[in-house]
């Protein structure tokens, strides 16, 4: 299996008045192409710092402390700001909870998904414009109409996929889905990571997956890492973090599912048949 991407030892601080905050202190590992890593943890062991460390978009008073991301062997962290621009969405891209509220309200569909690609030097002739938008939003279980529609006029499920299509618009190695269901109800959450699941086998992109649902990492990851207090305490085969679960914490995280028939059951169910496209609900 090849390697896409490699973490080493990645430090992130947080500049406080009592000195730097060790937000992601000390974290490595590795994510072959095409695999799905969970990430997992409570909230503030620093998911999303990992996240936007990837991404480089960590802000002051956040910076980087030290360690290496490695991308197909180059650092992103030598990147200048230019070069990591253009990097992200063409090699990493992230789908996050709030990416769907971050939609401009007055441009439509169509605009936002072409205004990414024009962002990375990517212009499309007239006639190529259509087919192209209506491609990639049948990727994500979109219907070509949905193009011409501003995002108030999207259920929260449509405006999701609206996000994992603009995230996957320029076939990106890496995806990285920051708890990109937790604002959906239950049932449109599953259908959204059925998609997710989908464009990235089409892609065979790899993609680390954020959350705390048990139940959708069981389905989704390959591999499971949970997080403590910047630290990753714990890494291993989806299976096997279910089913011996090693670091007293991960243990914990485990008992919050009801019984071991239903850790069975979930890691048992597996992939869904894709979902229906969905229509604009008036
Ligand atoms: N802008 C910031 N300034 C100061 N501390 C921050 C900032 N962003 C995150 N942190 C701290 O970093 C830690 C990790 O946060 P985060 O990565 O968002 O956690 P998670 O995604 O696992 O919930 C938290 O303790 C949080 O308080
Ligand atoms: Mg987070």
């Amino acid at each position: 299996m090849r390697t896409v991407l490699e973490v080493a030892d990645l430090q992130v601080h947080f500049e406080t008045a009592r000195g730097p905050f060790k937000a992601v202190n000390g974290v490595s590992f590795a994510l072959h192409s095409g695999e799905r890593l969970g990430l997992i943890g409570e909230s503030g062991s620093g998911k999303s710092t990992i996240a936007l460390a990837i991404m480089r978009l960590i802000k002051p008073p956040g910076y980087i402390a030290g360690g290496r991301i490695l991308l197909d062997g180059t650092d992103l962290l030598q990147l200048d700001q230019e070069a990591a621009r253009t990097r992200r969405l063409a090699d990493v891209a992230m789908v996050t909870q709030g990416a769907m509220n971050a939609l401009n309200p007055v441009i439509r569909v169509r605009h936002q998904l072409l205004d990414g690609l024009e962002a990375h030097g990517v212009h499309l002739a007239k006639n190529e414009v259509d087919e192209w938008l209506a491609g990639l939003l049948d990727s994500v279980g979109l219907r070509p109409e949905v193009a011409d529609l501003y995002p108030h006029q999207l259920s929260g499920g449509m405006k999701q996929r609206v996000c994992i299509a603009t995230a996957i618009s320029l076939n990106p190695k890496v995806i990285i889905a920051d708890e990109p269901t937790s604002a959906l109800d239950v049932v449109v959450q599953r259908r959204v990571m059925q998609t997710l699941r989908k464009v990235q086998e089409q892609l065979r992109a790899a993609v680390i997956l954020i959350g705390h649902d048990m139940g959708l990492m069981a389905q989704f990851a390959d591999r499971v890492a949970v997080m403590r207090a910047g630290q990753i305490v714990e890494i291993d085969d989806v299976r096997a973090i279910f089913a011996r679960p090693q670091h007293p914490y991960t243990r914990l995280l485990m008992e919050s599912l009801p019984s071991l028939d239903q850790r069975d059951s979930l890691l048992r169910s597996g992939p869904i048949a894709r979902p229906a496209a969905e229509v604009p609900t008036p």
